[in-house]
């Protein structure tokens, strides 16, 4: 394959093992910051005619992280290669993908627009938000083709192996997870259900109690992020009071601010999972076997 995978300064060591997994070269990005605070940014290898696989994540400095991204996107057009897959495992700015309020970003659109014409011919992401309305589907919103790979499947069966669940099904906090809850479910052959959530603010969701058959049942919780933690509480206390026998919260990304994770632990999850878009003390599954099979079946057709 005539491709060399990249890695931005967020997630170089991914960039590196995908690299390994797709069987190509891996050439180096050299990134520092000028006294200033701007940032430098050289490729320190031949790209000409080549496909450049750039892995960047939008974690913790998403803006930062970005704007390293377009300087090598940008660069390595220059240098002629002949094509930029984006691998963006996690994609921030994706939750803003309506205006909520009158006079709001539509951040989602913005940030895919900027991606798109920073010169990414093609997009990876993983469990990218599922966006509440239907004007801000990518399809809609870019003409660049991204592929959103699911890592539910290998987070629930991780789950199984690891914890043993007895007589498991899975739970999505919201909605929008609901179509997590059932990648997850159907991975290892549970059933599943999902509550309804109400954002009061940044910070404080409501989930409303439901009656949910988890009496006496092994409960995984799946959805996309934990930041706060907020909303796997609330949707620990709602299956718990239900009477759950164990609870294993899980998601993709592990954004993981303001002490999220001994929250959820506190609110009784036995234990907190996540996968590696986003280095943690939980990224127990790794994103890379699935993110290596989608792009290398993509660059055999
Ligand atoms: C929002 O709809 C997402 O799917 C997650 O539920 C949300 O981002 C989690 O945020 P927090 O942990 O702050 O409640």
């Amino acid at each position: 394959m005539e491709a060399v995978v990249l890695g931005g300064s967020s997630l170089t060591h991914m960039a590196l093992r995908l690299a390994k997994a797709l069987e190509v070269e891996y050439v180096k990005v050299e990134t520092r910051k000028f006294p200033d605070g701007e940032k430098y940014v050289r490729i320190l290898g031949d790209v000409e005619d080549r496909i450049a696989i750039v892995v960047q994540s939008m974690y913790h400095r998403p803006d930062e992280y970005l704007l390293e991204y377009f300087l090598i996107v940008d660069t390595l057009k220059d240098l002629g290669a002949k094509k930029v897959i984006g691998v963006v495992p996690y994609f921030a700015y994706a939750r803003q993908d309506q205006r909520f309020k009158p006079g709001e970003a539509l951040s989602l659109k913005t940030v895919t627009k900027l991606i798109e014409n920073a010169g990414t011919d093609e997009l990876y992401t993983v469990d990218v938000h599922r966006h509440r309305v239907e004007e801000a589907e990518f399809p809609r919103i870019t003409r660049m083709p991204v592929h959103n790979v699911t890592a539910m499947p290998e987070l629930a069966k991780y789950a199984i192996r690891a914890y043993d669940l007895k007589d498991p099904i899975v739970i999505g906090p919201d909605a929008e997870a609901e179509h997590w809850a059932r990648v997850a479910a159907e991975a290892i052959g549970a059933d599943y259900d999902y509550l309804e959530k109400k954002r009061i603010s940044d910070r404080e969701v409501e989930v409303r109690p439901k009656r949910l058959d988890v009496r006496g049942r092994d409960v995984l919780i799946v959805d996309d992020i934990i930041s706060t933690g907020g909303t796997m509480v609330k949707a620990i206390d709602v299956v718990r009071r239900e009477g759950a026998r164990r609870v294993i919260a899980a998601c993709t990304h592990p954004v993981l601010v303001e002490g999220a994770l001994a929250r959820v632990l506190e609110a009784g999850a036995e234990d907190v999972i996540a996968t590696d878009t986003i280095p943690s003390p939980i990224s127990r599954v790794s994103v890379v076997p699935i993110l290596a099979k989608s792009i290398k079946e993509r660059l055999r057709s």
